[in-house]
Formats: structure tokens, sequence, C-alpha cells
């Protein structure tokens, strides 16, 4: 005979490593508060509808404040043999409030429980990683108002390209982050819908009000089919593709950290709270806390990976398997919340090396661009100007000077119709004053999307 909840038709419990390996109440039980809210809203509906008296409905909501307070000061005792911390929690509240407590679960079957449970509690994660990445984002913008006149070479395949403003190329991140906010917001639409009603896959018999439960615990609207509702593990793994997006954003990031810390560029110096030393090297600062997030984006992906493989090929409906969902999504949680915000504080510290950037734009021809446009407005074809331009660019190179520093002879040389006002055209920061196209490096483009960035802030 076995004393589980479901024992009825048992004669012997599990075996002991059965036990341990079906337990989930080790680490399901971070969603306790979320279950707690979830069983008050049923309990409070059951009272409503007349299913159990409304005197009842108050007791196990009572009961249930009782058991969040136990659990949140530490004195309530977990049984690993009660496998999860739903039936934790409801064998707690019978024990506490005795007959009443077994009224809880009526018209309800764990799998439409946890599906509740579990939604909102990656609803409330989703918001925080929301919050956090427009902290993140705010952060961005305030360094990029800070260094609005200050140039560095903008890369294509990691070459020197076209110079740009310091404030347009952390606004670049600014504008990821922002879309990971709304990504969250429009996930969230999709998590925020209660399957509490479809009961183990087929409905009730019981008159249950779904709607009215959902309202109770704050979400939008409730499933549409019970079979669906009790197997839809879509809303976690969209929550892990935008973990999955936030980290690759901000390992992208770090790679450029990292890049820039090291000497060869030395655009950055880290903040030495931020960095880390060698046991042998007396002489190194490491950028770790950029190398591990780099290097934890992959454990993110791993989750997301991990879930789109426990859930192809699962029959209709629930499927013990979806247990499988929480670790995965648990640990992408704790790695993309301190992500986001020890980016944040990294990023507030971090100092720009502004004089080293300004001086980086005179190595790989940053102006040639600006040279082609100029033979261009000399009534020269564009592409006739791009193989003049590569010819100066030849010449200078072979003088190892850079095109501002080629004499105007040598250039007209090249192209007759070269004259002195070339110089200015070929001034780096005149190149990147010119750029005013929306969404440009030019300065009063970046103003607009600084502009553009604060309010949507504002409204956050
Ligand atoms: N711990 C389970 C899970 O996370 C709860 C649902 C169990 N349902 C069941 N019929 N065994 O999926």
């Amino acid at each position: 005979k076995t004393n589980q909840s479901w024992g009825g038709r048992f004669a012997e419990g599990p075996k002991e490593a059965v036990a341990q390996y079906t337990d989930s109440q080790s680490y399901d039980r971070a969603l306790y508060a979320q279950d707690i809210r979830a069983s008050q809203a049923h309990a409070r509906m059951l009272g409503r509808q007349g299913i159990i008296a409304p005197g009842e409905a108050q007791l196990l909501v009572e009961g249930l404040d009782r058991v969040r307070e136990e659990i949140r000061s530490g004195n309530f005792v977990w049984k690993p043999e009660l496998e999860d911390v739903h039936m934790n929690i409801e064998a707690r509240l019978t024990e506490i409030m005795g007959n009443v407590g077994k009224k809880l679960h009526t018209g309800r079957s764990r799998n439409d429980q946890v599906g509740l449970s579990f939604r909102l509690f990656v609803a409330d994660r989703l918001e925080t990683w929301r919050q956090r990445a427009a902290g993140l984002c705010a952060v961005l913008v305030q360094r990029a108002t800070e260094h609005a006149n200050d140039i560095l070479p903008g890369c294509t395949h990691l070459q020197p390209a076209q110079p740009v403003s310091l404030a347009h190329h952390l606004l670049a991140y600014a504008w990821m982050f922002r879309r990971d906010a709304l990504r969250l917001t429009d996930c969230l639409d999709r998590v925020c819908i209660s399957p509490l009603g479809a009961a183990a896959l087929a409905g009730t018999t019981y008159p249950l009000d779904p709607q009215s439960v959902a309202e109770d615990v704050g979400f939008s609207g409730i499933y549409g089919n019970s079979m669906d509702a009790v197997s839809d593990r879509d809303f976690v793994l969209e929550a892990l593709f935008d973990g999955s997006t936030i980290m690759m954003h901000l390992s992208r990031m770090c790679e450029e950290i990292i890049l820039w810390a090291n000497p060869a560029f030395g655009f950055v110096r880290l903040p030495d709270s931020y960095a880390t030393g060698s046991s042998i090297m007396p002489q190194k600062k490491n950028p770790d806390v950029a190398e591990l997030m780099r290097g934890k984006t992959g454990r993110v992906y791993g989750s997301l990976m991990g879930l789109l493989t426990t859930m192809k090929g699962l029959p209709l409906a629930y499927n013990r398997d979806m247990q499988e969902d929480k670790e995965g999504f648990l640990d992408a949680d704790k790695t993309v919340e301190a992500s986001l915000r020890l980016m944040a504080g990294m990023m507030e510290e971090l100092t720009f090396r502004t004089d080293r950037m300004r001086e980086a734009c005179k190595a790989g021809f940053l102006n040639a661009t600006e040279l082609a446009d100029y033979l261009v407005g000399k009534g020269i074809p564009f592409r006739e100007a791009h193989h003049i331009t590569g010819q100066c660019v030849a010449a200078a190179e072979s003088q190892g000077k850079g095109l501002e520093d080629l004499p105007l002879p040598e250039m007209q040389a090249l192209e007759p119709r070269i004259e002195d006002d070339v110089y200015a055209i070929l001034d780096y920061a005149a190149a990147v004053r010119r750029r005013e196209t929306p969404g440009g490096t030019g300065p009063q483009s970046v103003a607009a999307q600084v502009a553009q960035l604060r309010t949507w802030l504002a409204g956050m």
C-alpha cells in the first residue's frame, strides 16, 4: 500500500530509484509562489461557482497563505516522495486545514495546474528580462550622448570600412535591446493565457469558470482547446528563443569589448571591478565577465535546443516528458537576467579611449568612399570613380600614407579633375558628419535616434 496522493490503485510505492528519477520538487519548488497564486484563484472560482461552499474557498485561500509563509520563511519541509511542488503544497495544506484541503483539487488536474503555474512563473521572469533589456538600452543611450562627437573605424568583415561615431556604434546595440524588449512584450501575449479548466485533457463536468480564473491571476484569456492547453509548451520555447536572442546580442557586444580591450585596439579600459588578473602573468587584466557571458550564451541556446528536442514527436496530450521544460528555463533565466544586469553595469563604468579610436581611423583608408563620392560629384560615373580611388589607395599604400597625405599633384596625375577642395572631403570626422540619411551616423541622425529611443524608454 502506498500513501501517494494517486496511490489508491497501487499495491506498493515507487522504488527509491524511481522516486529519485521522477522527482521534480528539488527544482520546481521555485514555482511555489505562482502555484499558490493559481490555487487560490482556482479555490475562489470553485466558491463562486458553488462547487464548494464560499466559506471553504475562504479557508483554502487562508491555508494557502500560511503554506506560502512557511515556504518563504524556510520552515516548510519538502518531501521528495511527493514528487513535485504542487503535491507538496497540497499535502501541507491538508495537514494544516484538514479535510477541506482535500477539496482544492476539484475539477483540476496537475496537467492544467502545472501549465498555469509555469506560465505565471515565465511571465514574471519575462517581465524582469524586459525591464533589464530596457535598462541596458538606457545605459547605452546615455553613453552614446556622451560620445556624439567621437569617431572610430566602422568595420565590415572586421576590416576598416568607414568612420562612424561612437554614439552610433553604441546605439546599434541599443536598438537590438529595444527589439528584444518588444519581442518579450509580444511573447507575453501568448504566455499570459490560462490553461486552467482543461483538467487532465478533456475538460471537466464541473461548472467551472476558467475565464474568471484567468482574470483573477491577471491573464488576458483562456485556452481554446483543452488538449492543446495541457500539452502546449510553445510559450517556454518562445521565451527561450527570446532569451537566446538576448544572449546572442550580448555575446556580440562581449566579443567587441574583448577585442577592444586588447592593446592592439586599445579602444576601451575595463573597469577593474569587471576584470580579473592572471595567477602567473602579473600584467594581465582579463575581460572574464565578457568572456563568460559569451560562453554562457551556449547554455541558453542549449536549453532552447533541449526543449525543442524534448517536444518533438510527443503525442497529445500531456506527457511526463514535459516536466523537462523547467530546469532548462530556470537555468536560462538565471543567465539571461544576470547577463543583462552585468552588461548594464559594465557599460556604465567602461572607459572609451576616444583618442585611440580617432587615431585608428587613419589606418585602412576609411575615407576612400569619400574620395569616390567626391569624384562622382565632379561628374565621373561611380564605377569609374571607384577604380580611380582604388589607384589612389594603391599609391598611398605604397608610400605608407593615408589618402589625406597624398600631395595634390600625385592625385591629379591619376585624375586631373581632383582639386584642392578634396582635402576637406577626406577629413574623417567630416565623413561622419555628412551621413545624415535616416538612421545614419551623422550627428542629426544620431540625435534623432536618441530621441526615438528615449521616447520609447519613457513609456516602459
Ligand atoms: N511535475 C509535473 C510536470 O512538471 C506536473 C504534472 C504531472 N502530471 C502527471 N500527470 N503526472 O510536468
